[in-house]
This record gives structure tokens, sequence and C-alpha cells, in this order.
């Protein structure tokens, strides 16, 4: 296997940082948009031989040095029995928990059967594979703002309300998600992944004195009850630029930096042994190539030094980028001279 990508996150010095995208197999590809004329997003999640080739259709096409599992952070609240869809152009929907009372009467099913689907996937991908696959899961915290929003909110306003009225429901709520995501990143780990990416996209909007509370200390439980695995975590978090060191306290191997701060300044304060990944502003992919290129030599030159960069965004793919601009993004992190 090509292990730059494992090699970077470890911190190693590689011959050049790896790069994959968030979002990489998503619908500014006409062959992924092609399949959704015939599947639900759902139905290409859960059949294993089509999440499979979606997986491999951009490794295919651009060469990045790591897959990240097709499927989505939403579909381990099945295994809690709450429904959810995906509407074309309105986002997922989850069937909210209506009252903080519910949370006491959730019924985990094990996720062995519940996810075998995707462990299967993961089986078909090793075969296929020629680099790393990274398997994922959302963060307890944003889970569970889908639970009680029912979709993506803009203000969180219920959430918020349940965190300042509610918080032994709150916490009980973490408690089984993070339990429950524990065993679905294990079930992935036994499958066959090389390395874990923890999404925790609304971290970011919970004022400081919660965010230890309500977010970190359950990342920081699932960093712990991997360690045995030694399986590279990366921690994802919208807030990352602000809260890095935060981030970092709780031993993860690499933290995704979003792209509101100045990565060569973050590098600067967080310690040299957690590798950084991300930050490049997703909406490059629909600027005119020299702009997306001399923005990425810029980055590039800054952080050569640094042993443990990725490539990549400060968030996903937008449906609307460009093809050509993420072969250029690829094609100038391969052949830049360092
Ligand atoms: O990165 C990858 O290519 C792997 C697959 C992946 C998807 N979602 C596929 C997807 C991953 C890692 C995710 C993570 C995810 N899902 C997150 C965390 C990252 C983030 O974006 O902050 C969140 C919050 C979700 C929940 C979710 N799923 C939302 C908010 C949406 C709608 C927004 C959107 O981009 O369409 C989805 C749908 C979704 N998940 C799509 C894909 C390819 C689009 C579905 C379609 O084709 O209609």
């Amino acid at each position: 296997m090509d292990d730059l990508f494992l090699r970077a996150v470890r911190c190693e010095t590689t011959p050049r940082p790896p790069v994959w995208l968030m979002r990489q197999a998503g619908r500014y590809l006409k062959e992924y948009r092609d399949l959704k004329e015939k599947y639900s997003f759902l139905e290409l999640c859960k059949q294993p031989d089509l999440a499979s080739r979606i997986t491999l259709l951009p490794i295919q096409k651009f060469s990045f040095d790591a897959a990240i599992l097709f499927a989505d952070i939403l579909l381990i609240l099945e295994t809690i029995r709450r429904k959810i869809s995906f509407g074309e152009d309105q986002g997922p929907r989850v069937e909210p928990l209506q009252n903080p009372a519910d949370v006491f009467r959730c019924v985990p099913e094990p996720i062995p059967t519940a996810m075998a689907p995707i462990g299967e996937t993961i089986k078909i991908l090793k075969k296929e594979l020629k680099v790393p696959l990274l398997g994922f899961a959302g963060a307890p915290f944003t889970l569970a703002t889908y639970l009680i929003e029912g979709k993506t909110s803009k203000d969180f306003l219920l959430t918020k309300k349940w965190m300042y009225r509610h918080p032994e429901a709150f916490h009980r709520l973490l408690r089984l998600l993070t339990d429950q995501t524990i065993e679905y990143l294990k079930f992935q780990i036994e499958s066959g992944v090389d390395a874990v990416q923890i999404f925790d996209s609304w971290a970011g909007i919970l004022p400081y004195p919660l965010l230890h509370p309500f977010s970190l200390y359950y990342l920081g439980e699932i960093i712990q009850a991997l360690k045995p695995f030694r399986i590279p975590v990366i921690l994802f978090a919208r807030g990352s630029s602000l809260f890095g060191r935060e981030l970092a306290l709780l031993r993860p191997e690499a933290i995704s930096l979003d792209s509101s701060g100045d990565l060569l300044k973050i590098a600067e304060i967080l310690p040299p042994e957690i590798a950084l990944q991300g930050n490049f502003d997703p909406d490059l992919l629909i600027a005119p190539e020299e702009t997306l290129r001399n923005e990425l030599l810029r980055i590039l030159r800054g952080i050569k030094n640094r042993p443990g960069y990725i490539v990549n965004l400060g968030h996903g793919v937008k449906p609307e980028s460009r093809v050509e601009n993420v072969r250029c993004l690829v094609e100038t992190v391969k052949n830049m001279s360092y």
C-alpha cells in the first residue's frame, strides 16, 4: 500500500504532503450525479457494491492519496431507531426527539448487525484500494443537534434550550451517542479501515464555557477508547481554527482545520507531534485555476518544514466545484518541487 498519507498523519517526514478532500465523492462529479438518477442517497450508502464504487471514483479520476468511505454521519441515528431521509436540495431530515424524556427510552441496536453493509463496503474497498482508507463518524454533539433540530439548523435554538434547561437529558443523549460511536468506529477498524476521522461540524456554535462539557469531553473519550487499536484519529471541527489548542489536548493524531484561521500561525502554536490537515478555502474550487494554484503554493511553501501536513479543504467539496480545479489542486501538490 502507498502509505504516504499514514506517514504524514504520524508526523513522519515525507517527500511531499499527501492530498485528499472531504466530500471528494459527491455531486460535483458527473458519474455520481448519474448514479443519483437511479438510486437514492441512502441506497447508495447501504449497497456495498455502489458505495464502494463511489468511494473509488475520485481515486481513479484524480489519484488522491487517501480514500474516504462513502456513507454519512447520520446513518448511525438509525441504530437508535430514528428515521432519517435525504431530500433533493433540502438537506437531511431526522425524526426529531420530541422531548427530553424520549432520551431515556432510547434503546440502541448492536452496531455489527445494524451497520453490516458498511462493514461489507470496507471489505470490498480494502481489496481494491492501493491507498489508505479512512472511516469516519459524527461527533456526539453534532449528532445530537440533528436529533434535536431534525435538520441542519440556522440558530440551534432548540439545541441550546435542551442544553440550558435539560442538561441531564442532554448528557444522557451524548453518553448514548458516544457509546454507539465508539462501537461503530471499532467495527469500522475491525472491518479494515486504516484511519478514522471524527466530524464535529457544529462544535463551533458552542459558547466557550460549554465547549468542553458538551463536545470535547466526549470526543476525548472516543479518542481514548480507540488508542488500543493504534489507528490514527483525525478530529475535524468547524471552529477548530479558534480552539485548536483545546482539541490538541485530546491527543488525536491529527486536527483538520477549518478555513477561518491562518494555517501557518496555527502550526506555530500547536504541538509538533500532532499532524495538521486542511484549512484550504473550499471556494477556491470555483476560482480561476491560477488563483487556486498561487494560494496553494503559498501554503505549501509556508508549511514545507513542518512534518505532518495533509492537504485538504476547510470543509467539504461543494457541488458547484469545478472538476478542473480539483485536478489542478492535486497536480499542484504532486508536482511542486519540495
Ligand atoms: O467525504 C466524503 O466524500 C465521504 C462521505 C460523506 C458524506 N457526508 C456524503 C454525503 C461524509 C464524510 C459526510 C459527513 C457529513 N454528513 C457531515 C460532516 C461533515 C460536514 O459536512 O460538516 C455532516 C454534517 C453530514 C450530514 C449531511 N449529509 C448533510 C448536512 C448533508 C446535506 C448537505 C450536502 O452537502 O448535501 C448530507 C448529504 C450528503 N452526505 C451528500 C453526500 C455525498 C449529498 C447527498 C446527495 O447526493 O444528495
